[in-house]
């Protein structure tokens, strides 16, 4: 299987990001800043974890990347052109908590439904969503329907569809948070593999601190009320990490301290 072929290298930068949200206060709406001016640079096959307290502007931010929010200052510059619907979209794509398959379609329909939007012709449909599926495991279940599927197996053709489209970056919130504990780091394993397979940025949300150390070169730790960049912080331990390890424990100790507010 060969997929580094066609990808080209890509720059997605965040430059002044805020966001407010107009909401209600009594009887009028006040304006509330969510996120406050984000700076961020991501390159081309860098793997950034975000962490950050609950409603501090996570899910916000990556729908601001994506093109499907817009901020109220700043702007998001993929390759130094302003990010914007619906071009915005081709080049990212989004994995949410929920897997959001379509229960009436079955795994490789579900893989193909972007390419069948964007009017791919059936047989390169079917081979790319084959493809995909292969790579995350799931080529035997491709005529199941999702409710036949595991969680793990749901959230992997989830994974499959996003790929499907060829996106540079891949977009990922809480993905993985509903999954049992051994389900998790199997296809926490699968996501590094994919990632040096298809060379993909990825801009991994979670709320697990072990989660975004094993898996990103980068860490960005948010403050709440609004959302700021508190610290960045690179990883630079060899892959496959090991959680036991002396540096990996200290970096959690580190990153445990930031999001306490210490
Ligand atoms: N469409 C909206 N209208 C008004 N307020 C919103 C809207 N979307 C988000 N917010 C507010 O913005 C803040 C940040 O929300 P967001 O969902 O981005 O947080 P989060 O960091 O993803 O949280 P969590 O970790 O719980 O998923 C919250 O206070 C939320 O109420
Ligand atoms: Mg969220």
């Amino acid at each position: 299987m060969v997929f580094l072929e066609g990808i080209r290298a890509m720059t997605l930068q965040l430059l002044g990001i805020t966001k407010s949200f107009e909401q209600a206060d009594g009887k009028s709406l006040v304006a509330k800043v969510v996120l406050k001016d984000i700076n961020l640079t991501i390159d081309d096959r860098e793997v950034v974890g975000i962490l950050g307290p609950s409603g501090c502007g996570k899910t916000t931010l990556l729908r601001i990347i994506a093109g499907l929010d817009q901020p109220t200052e700043g702007e998001v510059l993929l390759d130094g052109k302003k990010v914007s619907r619906p071009g915005a979209r081709t080049k990212m794509g989004m994995i949410f908590q929920e897997h959001a398959l379509l229960p009436w379609r079955s795994v490789i329909d579900n893989v193909s439904l972007g390419l069948e939007i964007q009017k791919v012709s059936g047989s390169e449909r079917e081979e790319k969503a084959m493809r995909y599926l292969e790579l995350v495991g799931l080529q035997g279940s491709s005529h199941s329907r999702p409710y036949e599927l595991s969680g793990g197996m749901r959230q992997r053709a989830a994974v499959a569809r996003a790929l499907a489209l060829e996106p540079s970056f891949l977009l990922m919130d809480e993905p993985f948070s509903a999954l049992d504990p051994q389900t998790r780091k199997q296809i926490q394993t699968d996501i590094i593999r994919i990632q040096e397979k298809t060379a993909k940025a990825i801009v991994l949300v979670t709320h697990s601190v072990e989660e975004a150390i094993l898996l990103a070169d980068r860490l960005v730790i948010l403050s709440a009320n609004p959302g700021m960049v508190r610290r960045i912080l690179n990883i630079e331990m060899e892959r496959p990490r090991d959680s036991m390890s002396r540096p990996f424990l200290e970096m959690r100790k580190e990153v445990l301290g930031l999001l306490g507010g210490g």
